[in-house]
């Protein structure tokens, strides 16, 4: 089965669409402009458990997995396997071809190279360790401290693997949306230290759908111009481009409690359980799947009680899997 872009659609489009929005005239000499950001106080550590806890993080719920590596793994990835984060994952597109890095510690082509404050500040400040803005893929930006520690030590503890990832390769309206668009996006409050427990807790689940596993990010509309929400949280109707099929096209599922179009009304806990455990079903569905079917049931839970807190939205997205419209 072919796989996917995931949020890498998402980018993907809003990067395009903005390249096309008449950005041309602008001053190109700012398109590789620094910015400051804080070193957050962040260290890995060796302890097995919290090791354990970020692998489980980065192979599960915040699916970091399936932009580290490359496409060819993704079949391994949804098979529960654990390829190594070697990177090399690539999306071309008119503003550029962006390559996905390489994570494992080689010192030379991996995260060897960076210290961990340089590595805590791309993931919770968008700025990249020379001080460019980061391309705005990853939206962690409000995991709690224990987290990014967790995070950062599995990342330290991997075996190095050289692989050598080149910069993007950006064009003329890349350079332009760089210039002109992308600015480092920090957290929207300050960071919890801890996030609450794997426990089937309503806490538990808001943290997982906000933050770590980014629900939110997908099943909310958003403007193709700058990515900003323009529908209600959680209500769906989000268009994703497809990769391996132009023809086609993926829209996310209301998760909103309506009891007539939402997801968290149609559904009882335990088909959504179900549900999850099954893993990836559509061919080329921009959701990881496969990423959550190594989800904790008590997770899983956790998710699905906050989802029943939201407000219902009334929003009939229509079919998940359908033909193209744009
Ligand atoms: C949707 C794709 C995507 C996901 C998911 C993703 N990343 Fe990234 N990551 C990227 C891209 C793209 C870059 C390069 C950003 C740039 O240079 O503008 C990057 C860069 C990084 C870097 C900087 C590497 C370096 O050499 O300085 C780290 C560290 C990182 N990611 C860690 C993570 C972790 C940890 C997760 C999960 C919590 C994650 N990423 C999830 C796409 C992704
Ligand atoms: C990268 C984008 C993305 C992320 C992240 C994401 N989803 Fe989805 N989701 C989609 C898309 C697209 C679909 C529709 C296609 C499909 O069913 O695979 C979908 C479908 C679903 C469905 C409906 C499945 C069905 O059979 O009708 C559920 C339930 C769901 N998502 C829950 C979640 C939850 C909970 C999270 C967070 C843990 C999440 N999603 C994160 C994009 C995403």
């Amino acid at each position: 089965v072919k796989r996917v872009m995931l949020r890498v659609g998402l980018v993907a489009a809003i990067l395009v669409v903005a390249a096309g929005s008449g950005l041309t005239g602008v001053a190109l000499t700012r398109w590789d402009r620094t910015f400051e950001g804080p070193y957050p106080a962040i260290e890995a550590t060796d302890d097995a458990a919290v090791v354990e806890y970020g692998r489980y993080l980065v192979y599960g719920p915040m699916h970091c997995a399936y932009c580290h590596t490359p496409k060819s793994q993704h079949e391994a990835l949804d098979a529960g396997e654990t390829p190594p984060l070697v990177g090399g994952y690539t999306v071309t597109i008119p503003p550029g071809t962006f390559h996905m890095p390489n994570l494992t510690p080689d010192p030379e082509t991996g995260i060897g190279r960076r210290t961990d404050g340089e590595l805590a500040r791309i993931l919770r400040h968008g700025v990249r360790a020379d001080g460019r803005a980061a391309i705005p893929f990853m939206e962690y930006q409000g995991m709690s401290d224990s987290d990014l520690r967790a995070v950062l030590s599995y990342l330290r503890s991997q075996p190095p693997v050289r692989n050598p990832i080149p910069d993007h390769e950006l064009t003329f309206l890349g350079k332009a949306v760089l210039a002109t668009m992308i600015r480092p996006k920090g957290p929207e409050s300050t960071p919890p230290a801890t996030s609450p427990p794997v426990a089937p807790t309503v806490e538990r689940g808001r943290y997982l759908a906000h933050v770590a596993g980014q629900c939110v990010a997908c099943h909310t509309e958003r403007s193709l111009t700058d990515g900003r929400f323009i529908g209600a949280p959680l209500a769906g109707g989000m268009h994703f481009p497809n990769e391996t099929d132009p023809s086609i096209e993926f829209v996310s599922s209301n998760l909103t409690p309506d009891p007539e179009t939402g997801i968290a009304g149609l559904w009882t806990e335990d088909r959504f359980v179900a549900r999850f455990k099954a893993g990836p079903a559509l061919p080329g569905s921009n959701m990881p799947w496969g990423a959550f079917a190594r989800m904790e049931e008590a997770d899983v839970r956790a998710i699905y009680r906050y989802l029943r807190t939201v407000a219902p939205v009334h929003n009939d997205v229509g079919p998940t899997r359908r033909e193209a419209t744009r």
